[in-house]
């Protein structure tokens, strides 16, 4: 029995939240590897809406254990509000099913704060950010200075840590002209919520450790998407975390040998959410028709997002730097009743065909898709439950795209709700 990775295979938001849920029926554990609260995870069960920023996808199951890894960047007063916001809704959650890296990086106000000034122009590129403080967090980790989980058990040296991390951002400040942080803020604002997220902390790398030599299922839950990796993505149109598959070890403290199946999830159309290049974008009624279809807006922060054709050379390059086994297709049912659908299929670029999507800034925003048409379906793909309840023209497009792609699907998501999902073939029998 493999342990199975899930990865977004486009820009984000290709319904991971759903495939995780789906799939944690089998497994015992889930686990967050990066990112942090940028994430917006909905899951819809028998009608109830329930939805995630933090938390593993794993949480709404009885008996399943959810772990936040030492590669998330943790926003405590995020943690404590979602806990609550959850137990509202009748999902209780103690240290019997989440447990969180003590190594973890936290995110703090100052970091709301300087993304949040970036995003306003007057300092740096506009990335189109969620403005959570992801990236300055991730800056302050590489950087040396960071806070961690750990920290908020041992008051008595936190204030020494809290001065080498202001001695940078007070630097910084007055570059900007701003007032500079006090220390004694920073400490309160700490000191206040560590009881509340304390209690989960965890040596994640020595549980999950444990857990894989019992013989126990670990299901990696990602967030983002494989083009919003700082490495590998769109860069400097990219998250501050690298989101393919091979950060499921590194960012829980497992070797890349406890990585089993690659489970990548792409939409059925492309979507993207902030600034940066997107080729297969469509700016007419298409484009508008299929975010009214979809509900495109973000989760987190309410924007309304990009949409486009299914863009295959992106795809297929993200089966590649992802090691993707096999792809959940997500959303077919948004192109039900489309006359005609499009797929990218590759690009030109400065007049020359290429079949992959180049890593240079000024490259990724010349690219023009060549395009593909197919014939649509007049018939309904949503909440189909077998492969004998789609149209045959819809079969046709997913066998088109596996073709394009070079990986199989292995799941199909027919609508947002748990049980409409069709599958072919079982990530965890690897
Ligand atoms: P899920 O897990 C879609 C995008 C932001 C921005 C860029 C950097 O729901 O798929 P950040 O706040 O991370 O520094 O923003 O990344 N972004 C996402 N887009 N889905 C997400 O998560 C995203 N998380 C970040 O819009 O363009
Ligand atoms: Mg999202």
């Amino acid at each position: 029995m493999a342990n199975v990775v899930v990865v977004g295979a486009q820009w984000g938001d290709e319904g991971k939240g759903k495939i995780v849920d789906w799939l944690s029926e089998q497994a015992d554990v889930v686990v967050r590897f990066q990112g942090g609260h940028n994430a917006g995870h909905t899951l819809v069960i028998g009608g109830k809406v329930y939805k995630l920023s933090l938390l593993p996808s794993g949480v709404v199951r009885p008996g399943k254990l959810s772990v936040i890894g030492n590669g998330v960047v943790l926003d405590p007063h995020a943690l404590a509000s979602e806990v609550e916001r959850l137990s509202e809704q009748g999902v209780s959650i103690t240290r019997d099913n989440l447990r969180v890296a003590e190594n973890a990086t936290l995110i703090l106000s100052i970091h709301r704060e300087l993304d949040a000034l970036r995003e306003s122009g007057s300092a740096g590129t506009k990335i189109g950010t969620t403005k959570r403080g992801i990236g300055p967090a991730y800056e302050d980790k590489a950087g040396r200075r960071a806070i961690r989980l750990m920290d908020l058990a041992d008051l008595a040296s936190l204030r020494d840590k809290i001065d080498r991390l202001l001695t940078h951002h007070n630097a910084l400040r007055r570059g900007f002209g701003l007032d500079e942080f006090s220390p004694e803020a920073i400490y309160e604002e700490l000191a206040s919520v560590a009881p509340k997220v304390l209690p989960y902390m965890d040596a994640v790398w020595r549980l999950l450790d444990e857990e894989r030599r019992a013989g126990k299922r670990i299901l990696f839950e990602g967030a983002q998407g494989a083009l919003l990796d700082v490495d590998h993505g769109t860069y400097p149109f990219v998250t501050s975390s690298n989101t393919v598959a091979g950060q499921a070890a590194t960012g829980s403290g497992l070797g890349p040998g406890a990585v089993g199946y690659v489970l990548g999830i792409a939409k059925a159309y492309t979507t993207r959410v902030g600034e940066g290049p997107f080729p297969t974008e469509l700016f007419d009624e298409t484009g508008e028709l299929i975010g009214q279809k979809g509900k495109e807006f973000g989760v987190v922060t309410g924007r309304k997002r990009r949409c486009g054709w299914f863009d295959a050379t992106l795809v297929r390059q993200t089966v590649r730097t992802s090691g993707i086994d096999g792809i959940a297709l997500t959303k077919l049912d948004i192109l039900d009743g489309f006359e005609t659908i499009k797929i990218g299929v590759g690009y030109k670029l400065d007049g020359q065909t290429i079949d992959y999507f180049p890593a240079s800034q000024g490259a990724q925003g010349r690219v023009e898709p060549i395009y593909e048409e197919m014939e649509g379906w007049s018939g309904s793909t949503a909440g189909a439950r077998s492969w004998a309840d789609l149209p045959a023209q819809a079969i046709k497009y997913v066998r088109r795209v596996e073709e394009l792609i070079g990986a199989p699907v292995a799941v199909l998501s027919t609508s947002p709700e748990r049980d409409d999902t069709i599958l072919m073939k079982n990530p965890f029998e690897g």
